[in-house]
């Protein structure tokens, strides 16, 4: 058995806690460094950040999972590669090459071994590789030197309540605009969802749902998950937007909906007034894991799905499945885990 530090591994929730080693690597003149790790967790920066300024921000999210033969698994970190690369372009930022991300993600968990929640408390260690704009800069313009990092904390649950349902507020806000940046993981989508997030959770909801910012009528995501139903007629319906973030999670479940469940599975739209075709409904994504939505409140209606208090059955299976990959105790499709 490999050792951990003390916690109360059973209700870890999502909160920053101070792990020994994180990962930092700078690009000055045109190539990155080699990167190393460091045991310090403040980053020091120019007051002429890009970062601070213009929000030449972007980041990832992903996890290391426990398996019970005392292993770690990466759960497809190509995946986060490739979008982080994405969202970079997206801000014309320089990018991480696949291997060297997850070759520094390896670095991060093996450093930080101690932490990883024991096999069977439903923990994970969770990672946020992230680049900012950095070096002395002014102008509205890309900056002159990035650093890239990656660090971890412990979690458990990100929405209170695990696979007990949880209920959701369609928010008036827009998440992003129709051709902005919502389907790169940059920090200005959040700190706009920071007010609507807030709201939501003053009237006791998980989270703020957006509608498509073109027609108002489309459901397009959660602030910090995508969303998914499951049709009376057993079909696993997800949106389709150019505007929201294109979840791995997501795009991990339309395959095993399909070829584990045999279930018929469509991207396309899903709109706001048509929530009755659903039987079932949750978020899904890193962080949130697969969260039955219980109900959505929009304008005076609140529309229930399969119940506020259980998880339907078909959202149990695809969290057994999923979940059980991650894990290690389910057979994985080629390619999704990668072993520390
Ligand atoms: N949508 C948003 C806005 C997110 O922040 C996240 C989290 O990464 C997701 C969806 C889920 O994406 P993934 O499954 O790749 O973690
Ligand atoms: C994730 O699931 O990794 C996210 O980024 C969601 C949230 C913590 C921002």
């Amino acid at each position: 058995m490999s050792k951990t530090v003390e916690l109360d591994w059973e209700n870890l929730g999502f909160s920053y806690i101070k792990t020994d080693y994180r990962y930092l690597s700078y690009w000055k003149n045109g190539k990155w460094d080699d990167g190393t790790l460091t045991e310090d967790n403040k980053v020091h920066i120019s007051e002429g950040s890009t970062a601070l300024h213009y929000g030449q921000t972007v980041f990832e999210g992903m996890k290391a999972y426990r398996t019970k033969d005392g292993g770690i698994n990466l759960f497809r970190p190509d995946q986060n590669a490739e979008r982080m690369q994405r969202s970079c372009s997206r801000l014309l930022m320089p990018t991480i090459p696949t291997s060297v991300f997850i070759d520094a993600v390896k670095q991060v968990v093996k450093a930080n071994e101690a932490y990883i929640p024991p096999y069977g408390t439903d923990g994970s260690l969770y990672l946020r590789p992230y680049m900012i704009g950095i070096g002395d800069n002014i102008g509205v313009k890309p900056a002159s030197e990035y650093l890239f990092s990656i660090f971890c904390i412990p979690v458990g649950s990100y929405f209170k309540g695990g696979l007990i349902p949880t209920n959701f507020l369609i928010s008036d806000y827009d998440r992003a605009a129709g051709n902005g940046t919502g389907a790169a993981k940059v920090g200005g989508n959040y700190g706009g969802s920071l007010l609507p997030g807030s709201e939501a959770h003053k009237r006791n909801f998980s989270d703020a749902i957006y509608l498509d910012p073109i027609t108002h009528t489309k459901i397009e995501e959660v602030g910090s998950a995508n969303f998914f139903g499951i049709t009376k007629d057993h079909k696993f319906i997800t949106p389709y937007s150019p505007s929201i973030l294109p979840s791995i999670t997501k795009y991990s479940l339309l395959y095993l909906a399909k070829e584990r469940l045999g279930l018929e599975v469509e991207e396309s739209d899903v709109y706001v007034d048509e929530l009755d075709q659903f039987a079932e409904a949750g978020a899904c994504g890193t962080a949130a894991v697969i969260s039955p939505i219980g109900g959505i409140q929009y304008k005076e209606d609140f529309h229930v799905f399969y119940s506020e208090t259980e998880v339907g059955p078909i959202t149990q299976k695809l969290y057994n499945e999923l979940t059980g990959i991650q894990y290690g105790e389910v057979p994985a499709p080629e390619g999704w885990i990668v072993k520390v």
